[in-house]
């Protein structure tokens, strides 16, 4: 299959419409990464997007609607704080999980009986939201478990051949998933952080949860239990203060051969040799801004990626940790 790189336009609108009714994907942008989305009515769209992902098809998927979709028609919503998120928040990076009516293939959320609703604030996005007219189900448009994709060209190096169409609205802004917050029970709980942080949210309701699964207890959030995000290269992971660790690491394994990169916030760049550094930049939206594209990066140039943690905690930050943690965890040091 050929895969077409269009901008959105009147002509790539009404192609990516014809395909989602024929069942076909299309990738589109959001604010934060990619989508790769289906017709989330039909039972064999949205099974092509678990298909094609190579997704574990117990991770439940995300609607995306226009702004003036009305969410009646979808989910159950008999929490007024809900009304109020959806008030200083959407459209935005902010995707909430409701009683689900099951208008939509059941294959969306794995037979769950909630439904996690997104209204992106990206223009195209809601352009072609509005013109396709129906829910429009949507994971992160990379292959399974590889980092999300934050320009049409990733979405390309991942799924071309596999895809007929992806729409090209440049360079997402935002850079890490959105935050997922499910608002069935009497407060609100985080099951992914995001771009609106847990204290953005509890601002709103005064009260806001964090999920965090205990060992052997089933997931809320499936997705969760899934390694993530990761590089194609050899990664590690060090804290803030182990800048001298993270060193004597770099220097060994390029030593040995290895081409090594380091992943870093402004602040500790001077640390290391200026032509090895990856800079996250200095605040937690830069950092999420820019994280993904600089995870893609690495992987085409280095064998190894030695990231270290930047040093602030709370608010996005925790967002931009945890998709650091889970892309660059898990290999001795
Ligand atoms: O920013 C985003 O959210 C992007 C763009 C494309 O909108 N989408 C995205 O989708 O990140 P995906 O599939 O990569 O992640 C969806 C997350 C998973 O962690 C999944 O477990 C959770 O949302 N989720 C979906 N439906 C759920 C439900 N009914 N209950 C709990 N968690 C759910
Ligand atoms: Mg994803």
């Amino acid at each position: 299959m050929r895969t077409e790189i269009l901008p959105l336009g009147s002509d790539s609108l009404a192609r990516a419409k014809e395909l989602l009714l024929a069942g076909e994907l299309v990738a589109f942008p959001t604010e934060t990464v990619y989508g790769l989305g289906a017709d989330a009515r039909s039972d064999a769209a949205v099974e092509n997007i678990y298909r094609v992902k190579g997704r574990p098809s117990d991770n439940p998927l995300i609607v995306h609607v226009h702004k003036d979709y009305d969410l009646s028609l979808l989910v159950e919503d008999d929490r007024s704080y809900a009304a109020k998120l959806r008030e200083a928040f959407l459209p935005g990076p902010l995707t909430l999980v409701y009683k689900s009516r099951g208008r939509v293939s059941a294959k969306v959320s794995c037979g769950l009986d909630t439904l996690a609703v997104r209204v992106p604030s990206h223009p195209s996005a809601q352009e072609f939201l509005k013109y396709v007219g129906i829910p429009v189900a949507a994971p992160s448009a990379n292959i399974s478990k590889h980092v999300s994709p934050v320009s049409a060209q990733h979405v390309y190096d991942d799924l071309h051949g596999k895809i007929p169409l992806i729409l090209d609205g440049g360079a997402c802004s935002g850079g890490i998933e959105s935050t997922v917050c499910d608002v069935t029970g009497d407060y609100p709980v985080v099951l992914r952080q995001g771009l609106v942080s847990r204290e953005m949210i509890e601002s709103v309701t005064g009260k806001c949860g964090l999920y965090v699964p205990k060992a052997g207890e089933q997931v809320r959030s499936p997705g969760m239990k899934y390694k993530h995000y990761a590089p194609a290269c050899r990664t590690c992971l060090f804290e803030a203060d182990e800048i001298g660790k993270a060193l004597t690491c770099f220097y060994r394994n390029r030593d040995a051969g290895m081409r090594v990169l380091i992943l870093c916030e402004e602040a500790a760049a001077d640390n290391f040799p200026s032509d090895s550094v990856l800079r996250l930049g200095n605040t937690a939206e830069e950092m999420a801004a820019n994280l993904y594209a600089l995870l893609r990066d690495a992987e085409t140039k280095a064998d190894m990626l030695i990231a270290v943690k930047p040093h602030a905690r709370g608010g996005v930050m925790d967002g931009v940790l945890n998709r650091l943690c889970k892309a660059c965890a898990g290999e001795e040091k």
